[in-house]
């Protein structure tokens, strides 16, 4: 095998990045097909993870009962958040589309299980955190696989982990990392729906690049790097 990327396979790749969409409102009711999920599922569990400790497990939901409980933990998550915002925001925020736990194919909760292996995990005695990290690693595999499979994914975090892991009887030392809805879209917006709402839009590379120190943004042979990347078309 060629271990290189031929250009085709590099705008492949870029496609899914710049392509991928986080989908709330269109999903249809086609089911998945068992094969694909299964390389969606696959290409998530071939995520890097510290010391190889593989911490995520995948529980697939398709009961409607059990979507609708997850639903009503989403309904008051929401009306106790916007509680932290006050008008015009508020209402702003709850106009948005949120969700998509019952009108998805199917809802894939991905948890993350520190006892896996034993105490002992490479790498993640000095920062506890790196086991989450991996479990975030491989949620993004699952995202941009799906979007290749011309699947579409939600990540709903307003949620309570402790109502969720009653519902779904996850033991107490697993914690609900995400719950992603997953199904077949009618489209893929071309922007965040946050941005298409006015709600926040996409900075700029140039201001999230900082040089050798922390916010220090002042390097012109960098700056325009980024500049050239940034109006280079083949992978944007
Ligand atoms: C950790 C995490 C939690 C998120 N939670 C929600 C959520 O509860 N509801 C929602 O509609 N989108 C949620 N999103 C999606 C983001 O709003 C979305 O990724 C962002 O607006 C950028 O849009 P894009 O993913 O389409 O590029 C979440 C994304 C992440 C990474």
């Amino acid at each position: 095998m060629n271990d290189d990327f031929s250009p085709e396979e590099k705008n492949g790749f870029y496609k899914a990045v710049f392509s991928r969409r986080d989908v709330r409102s269109h999903f249809t009711s086609e089911p998945i097909d068992e094969k694909v999920l299964s390389r969606i599922l696959n290409a998530a569990h071939h995520a890097p993870s510290v010391g190889f400790s593989q911490p995520w497990n995948f529980i697939l939901i398709k009961d409607k009962d059990t979507r609708k409980k997850v639903k009503e933990s989403f309904d008051k998550e929401r009306i106790r958040s916007s509680n932290l915002i006050d008008d015009p925001k508020r209402s702003k925020y709850l106009s948005l589309r949120l969700e998509g736990i019952l009108d998805s194919a199917v809802n894939v909760c991905v948890t993350y299980d520190p006892s896996k292996f034993g105490p002992f995990v490479i790498g993640r005695s000095s920062i506890p955190e790196t086991g989450i990290y991996s479990v975030c690693c491989a949620i993004q595999n699952l995202w941009l696989a799906a979007r290749t499979e011309e699947i579409g994914v939600g990540w709903v975090s307003i949620l309570s982990n402790d109502e969720l892991k009653k519902i779904l009887e996850i033991p107490e030392h697993v914690v609900p990392v995400a719950y992603l809805c997953l199904g077949h879209v009618t489209k893929f917006a071309e922007k965040p729906d946050l941005e298409t709402a006015g709600w926040l839009s996409r900075l700029d590379l140039k201001d999230v690049v900082y040089y050798e120190k922390w916010n220090s943004s002042d390097d012109p042979q960098w700056r325009q790097i980024h500049e050239m990347i940034v109006s280079n078309l083949d992978y944007a």
